[in-house]
């Protein structure tokens, strides 16, 4: 059952949860698909799914997946940002255009490597992190 908000402290306490719940821990890749409605549409099921598998595949136990709205990068759908734990939403890279093959290397040159797909990166006006 959802949480009542009876004050603007409750808010607050409430924002903090749901900011936990998208933070990992710092030695941990945190990839987030944008799954909104058109970025289902463009596939985004299919890439969270193949990104899901091929984790569990590579065995790396060091990879949270999460699932988020709009990206603002729409017209480069499905949308994946990559980023490590301790950085916040927004500060990873971020790769648009991500198919099924794509969604693979992300898996096997960044997520095990630390490789960025730089060809792939979408909508960064920010430096990219690479670890
Ligand atoms: S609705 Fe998919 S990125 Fe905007």
């Amino acid at each position: 059952m959802a949480k009542k908000v009876n004050s603007w402290d409750d808010l607050k306490a409430l924002r903090q949860d749901a900011l936990n719940a998208l933070a990992g821990k710092p030695e941990e890749w945190v990839v987030v698909v944008g799954m909104a409605t058109c970025c289902s549409a463009a596939g985004a099921d299919q890439v969270l799914k193949t990104i899901d598998e091929n984790v569990k595949q590579e065995g790396l136990s060091n990879v949270k997946i999460i699932q988020t709205g709009c990206y603002g990068n729409c017209y480069a759908e499905p949308v994946v940002e990559v980023r490590r734990g301790d950085q916040a939403m927004g500060e990873g890279v971020r790769y648009g255009y991500v198919d099924v093959a794509r969604a693979k290397e992300i898996v096997t040159r960044h997520l095990k490597y630390g490789e960025v797909l730089k060809e792939a990166v979408v909508g960064q006006d920010q430096e990219v992190y690479i670890p």
